[in-house]
């Protein structure tokens, strides 16, 4: 159960939708994923791009955390939340030249460079700043991630990183860049990964990349193998805390790293995705010829992951007890089919002003809202202003 019964006195009112944030679970989470990495050594970049609230920003940050960016702007943010330049990484297909001076002149630890011409682009804005950008290369290793092909990123056909096939030139330009440092080598293969055997073939990958350059007589001090930790969208409210002991310890098994070797991680999505749920009413119920629907107050414009990629995301009603009595589509108010965030949804029989949540949405949700419709902005309620605010 989301909220106790204080609590839904408290949340009875307030204006809809909004997204709650619980920040114990955040806080236990994040120290779970800590523990589990500090222990062998790993350091772990948080992806901005799961969430980039302020609130949660400031709390991982705080937990010494580092800060996986992908965008100029998200690189000042992470600096204005007090993440030190030295624990930034800036990766991504498209930097502009804006973004990396801005990230150079910052002093960021590393670039996690995507290709030969973004190489050189670097490499001549460096000379200009007359600064030395560190980078890492993102090689493209040709893993399956057996994940939505949305979100898979390391085959072949994928425009990320640099195919294996151009490593050699890759090395070449990187050896006469005089303004670039190479320290390490990036590989992300996709994102809500659960299938841990595709971590251990990224392990044998990375290895053999990593032995290809050093034979070639470049030392390679970071291994950045990527984020993409699944989480469990079922929602077992007995274990919201996604495994990060067995995730950490393919690596710590698998990966052949030397004693100065460093292994950096950049989770998003377990970091937070259980954190976030995204409060809703009840606008209309309207019984079709075949249906029943919920109309509620939220839509794609707040959450669009089920829209884009028919993504999974548990729904129930927050403010009663009762059994799921009625199966429900539950869709939005925007003016698309594809506004709905379940089909045939067990809920207890609902009627307008009820209360649902849909949850583990704290990663890629409220980040992906967009304006369309020229819906509001996006709301928030943090779990410990309804803990103890009693004039909510
Ligand atoms: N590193 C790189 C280079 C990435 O591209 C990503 C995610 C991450 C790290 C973090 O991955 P995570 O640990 O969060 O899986 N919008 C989609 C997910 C897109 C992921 C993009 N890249 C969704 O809602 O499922």
């Amino acid at each position: 159960m989301l909220f106790n019964n204080i609590q839904r006195e408290r949340i009875r009112d307030l204006e809809t939708p909004f997204y709650y944030y619980d920040l114990d679970l955040l806080n236990e989470t994040l120290d779970h994923a800590k523990h589990a990495a500090d222990k062998r050594g790993f350091h772990v970049h948080y992806a901005l791009k799961a969430n980039f609230n302020d609130r949660l920003l400031s709390v991982i940050q705080s937990k010494g955390f580092g800060a996986d960016c992908v965008s100029g702007n998200e690189v000042q943010k992470a600096i204005d939340l007090g993440f030190t330049a030295d624990k930034i990484t800036f990766a991504g297909v498209g930097k502009s030249d804006k973004e990396i001076i801005l990230s150079l002149q910052h002093g960021i630890f590393a670039f996690n460079v995507e290709s030969i011409q973004e190489m050189e682009v670097i490499n001549e804005l460096a000379s200009k700043l007359g600064v030395i950008a560190k980078v890492s290369l993102r090689i493209n290793p040709n893993i399956d991630a057996n994940t939505h092909h949305y979100i898979t990123t390391g085959l072949d056909e994928n425009k990320f990183g640099v195919p294996t096939s151009e490593l050699e030139t890759a090395a070449s330009v990187i050896r006469q860049a005089k303004n670039v440092e190479l320290i390490g080598l990036h590989f992300h293969v996709g994102s809500q990964i659960t299938d841990m055997n595709v971590f251990k073939s990224l392990c044998v990958k990375v290895n053999e990349w990593k032995n290809w350059f050093e034979e070639r007589g470049t030392q390679i001090k970071v291994l950045n193998v990527g984020g993409g930790l699944g989480v469990d969208y079922q929602l077992p409210d007995d274990n919201p805390i996604p495994d990060f002991e067995t995730y950490f310890e393919i690596f710590d098994r698998f990966l052949e790293r030397a004693p100065h070797q460093e292994v950096h991680f950049e989770l998003g999505r377990a970091l937070v995705a259980q954190s976030g749920s995204l409060i809703t009413k009840v606008l209309y119920t309207k019984s079709g010829v075949k249906k029943h629907f919920l109309v509620v107050d939220a839509g794609m414009t707040e959450l669009m992951r089920p829209a884009l990629y028919q993504a999974y995301h548990k729904i129930e009603r927050v403010d009663t007890d009762q059994e799921p009595g009625v199966l429900y589509d539950v869709v939005g108010p925007i003016c698309e089919s594809s506004d709905c965030f379940g089909k045939e949804v067990p809920l207890p029989q609902s009627e307008r002003g009820d209360l649902i949540a849909i949850r583990t949405a704290g990663a890629y949700g409220e980040v992906m809202a967009s304006h369309y419709n020229l819906r509001d902005e996006v709301r928030y309620l943090y779990s410990d202003a309804l803990n103890l605010s009693p004039s909510l």
